[in-house]
């Protein structure tokens, strides 16, 4: 297996880091290999905030429901939906930017910028650091929006804390991956089973990391039994992402 493949295998989210400072030549290169990263239709649509700023990163903790490593990592990248680029270079020509308006718009810049977060994700452990992505930045999406200045038809999708790992964690198992992996067509016919065996390692995985409050994943999708960030679609909208096309 090469470098690339054996970090992609190593890959766990960290939520401890020592306050030693990412250096800017580590956050230049992490931000250079998303800057290269494919977009549909070459777009673009995506852009990237960088906030260092201890008080600014310990904002972004609050806003997110008070996730404490995101104040502790020295660096917080917000991935934003960027239409009003978009809109600029439309306009120039004498068009009506509509995409943003769609659905279509909305899942592929979110497919962008999931792209831009996995790619973040594999160059800052490449270079031995540790990452948590950060989706709890759509807990309050507008209080993101005044904090990062973002103007209308722009969106902050998630977000990814970066720094030197302090604590490092025993990898978090997957569910099989025959769930995962379908061989020319889809077939859910093992995934009653594959889900009951899942539960049981993932019980015993917090039991071995001293995780008192460790459910099984069936249980940990609760959240999927509401909309989980309500405040997404609304903000969206005001932001002109009205995804009703
Ligand atoms: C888009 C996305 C958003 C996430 N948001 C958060 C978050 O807000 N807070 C957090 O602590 N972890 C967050 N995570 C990390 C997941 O909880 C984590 O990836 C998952 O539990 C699997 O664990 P692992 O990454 O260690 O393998 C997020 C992951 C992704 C991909």
């Amino acid at each position: 297996m090469n470098e690339t493949l054996k970090i992609q295998q190593r890959h766990r989210s960290i939520r401890s880091y020592t306050d030693q400072p990412v250096s800017d030549e580590m956050l230049n290169a992490i931000v250079e290999a998303a800057h290269r990263a494919p977009t549909s239709m070459n777009a673009q649509e995506i852009s990237l905030v960088v906030v260092r700023d201890a008080e600014r990163r310990a904002r972004v903790a609050e806003l997110a429901g008070g996730q404490a490593w995101v104040a502790q990592a020295p660096v917080f990248i917000a991935i934003v939906i960027d239409f009003h680029k978009t809109e600029l270079g439309l306009r120039k020509t004498g068009a009506t930017q509509v995409a943003h308006e769609s659905m279509e718009g909305f899942g592929v810049a979110a497919v962008d910028a999931g792209i831009a977060l996995g790619t973040m994700i594999t160059a800052a452990e490449s270079l031995g650091l540790g990452i948590v992505p950060i989706g709890g930045i759509r807990r309050n999406p507008q209080g993101m929006i005044d904090l990062l200045q973002l103007p209308p038809l722009t969106f902050p999708l998630v977000g990814l804390s970066i720094g030197h790992i302090a604590q490092d964690i025993e990898q978090k198992p997957r569910m099989d991956i025959s769930s995962y992996r379908h061989d020319e067509r889809y077939d859910a016919s093992g995934y009653s089973a594959a889900i009951d065996a899942y539960d049981e390692t993932l019980m015993e995985y917090w039991k071995r990391n001293g995780r008192a409050d460790g459910t099984p994943w069936s249980t940990n999708l609760a959240p999927l039994s509401r909309v989980y960030f309500p405040q997404v679609k609304p903000v969206a909208a005001m932001q002109g992402l009205l995804n009703d096309k």
